[in-house]
């Protein structure tokens, strides 16, 4: 029986009620499915910020790298600056990990609606392919003058030739496991230097895959598109800051944050993959106990997959779509009455 080592981190506000769920459901899947799942829980989080001064211990990151895989609740609360906790704990893993592509599937589930009105299943399936490691997302910059009349910030983007092509070649070869086509949101209509460099190895990367229809759109135009005409779209390819934008839109047209997985994938596996839910902690509804853990629980299918357990992967999005269909346990933000507890054992008993 293979045993897999999994790194659990709840996190922060509702992080720590969708965990819970996602556990329960793969520990039934582990059961069900005849491997093993050894859980070590780490308290990492705002409130261990609050008691220590810091999101997670100064080894924290040499602590994770001997696990398989990573679950991630959700980082950030109120009291604790956005850009400490963030950069405490979600990006140094990230970043220290190689986790270069953030993986993030898009489907309309049965017995959900779409914001989009008379969009159907099969109109709303794409894949967000969100460069993960650079970009935009970057610790280069800072604040000058500051509180004089001068005052001003300057944020510098990096995007590093290596840095795009391999997240760009990951998407063309995603493309060809589905419908073979692969959209680049760019923004290179003269306005920032680095997407016309971003363009140039999109175009470079497309050559080598002629079988792939390969576009690019203006960032604007696509999220327009994604609302009009998502059935065009295939697998999106963006940076850090516009896949970061994307997905949300993208959550919101089928069904809302508390539908949306996503993975943060080390694609060599030289290094642990971390998945956690496209949301965050949700401060508005935190400690309600009605969050919507179907996002968390399809994160936690996407790491059987990466674990090579694709059948259990697939028997869990099973059971989501069939107390879904139902209708009878759906959580608030899903227009039912349901605890976020009610809502996944239900899905664990249907599996
Ligand atoms: P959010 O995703 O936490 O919440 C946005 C809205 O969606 C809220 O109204 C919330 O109630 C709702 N929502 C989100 N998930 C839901 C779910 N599962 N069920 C029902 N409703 C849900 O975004 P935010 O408010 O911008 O950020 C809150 C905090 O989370 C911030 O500190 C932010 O930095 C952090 N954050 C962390 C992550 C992460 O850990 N990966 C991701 C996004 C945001
Ligand atoms: C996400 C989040 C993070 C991101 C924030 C919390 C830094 O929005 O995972 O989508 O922008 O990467
Ligand atoms: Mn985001």
């Amino acid at each position: 029986m293979s045993t897999y080592r999994v790194a659990s981190i709840p996190g922060d506000g509702i992080g720590v009620d969708v965990q819970r769920e996602a556990c329960k459901v793969l520990d039934t899947a582990a059961q069900r499915f005849g491997f093993g799942l050894e859980w070590t829980e780490f308290d990492w989080s705002c409130e261990r910020y609050a008691e220590t001064g810091a999101m997670m211990p100064a080894d924290g990151i040499a602590t994770l790298r001997s696990f398989d895989a990573v679950l991630l609740g959700a980082i950030g609360f109120p009291g604790v600056p956005d850009h400490v906790s963030l950069w405490g704990l979600l990006i140094p893993v990230r970043r220290a990990f190689e986790q270069y592509v953030n993986l993030r599937p898009v489907r309309l589930l049965p017995g959900t609606a779409s914001a989009l009105a008379g969009r159907g299943a099969d109109e709303l399936e794409m894949v967000i392919v969100r460069e993960n490691s650079e970009g935009e997302y970057s610790e280069v910059g800072g604040r000058h003058n500051a509180g004089r009349p001068g005052e001003f910030v300057l944020q510098e983007s990096v995007f590093t030739r290596v840095g795009v092509e391999r997240v760009v070649r990951y998407a063309f070869e995603l493309a060809r496991t589905r419908q073979r086509r692969v959209c680049s949101a760019t923004k290179s209509n003269g306005i920032i230097h680095t997407m016309p460099f971003w363009d140039e190895i999109f175009a470079e990367v497309a050559a080598e895959y002629p079988d792939v229809e390969a576009e690019q759109m203006h960032i604007d135009a696509l999220a327009a598109r994604m609302v009009q005409r998502p059935d065009l779209l295939d697998v999106v390819v963006g940076s850090n800051l516009f896949g970061d934008i994307l997905s949300d839109l993208a959550a919101a047209i089928t069904g809302g944050l508390g539908m949306a997985p996503s993975g943060n994938l080390n694609p060599e596996g030289q290094f642990p993959s971390m998945f956690e839910a496209v949301h965050g902690s949700a401060p508005d509804i935190a400690g309600q106990g009605i969050a919507n853990p179907v996002a968390q629980i399809l994160a936690a299918a996407m790491m059987l997959d990466q674990l090579g357990e694709k059948a259990a992967g697939e028997a869990v999005r099973g059971a989501v779509q069939s107390v879904l269909a139902a209708s009878e346990v759906l959580t608030p933000d899903l227009g039912g009455g349901a605890t976020t507890a009610e809502l996944g054992s239900a899905v664990a008993e249907s599996l």
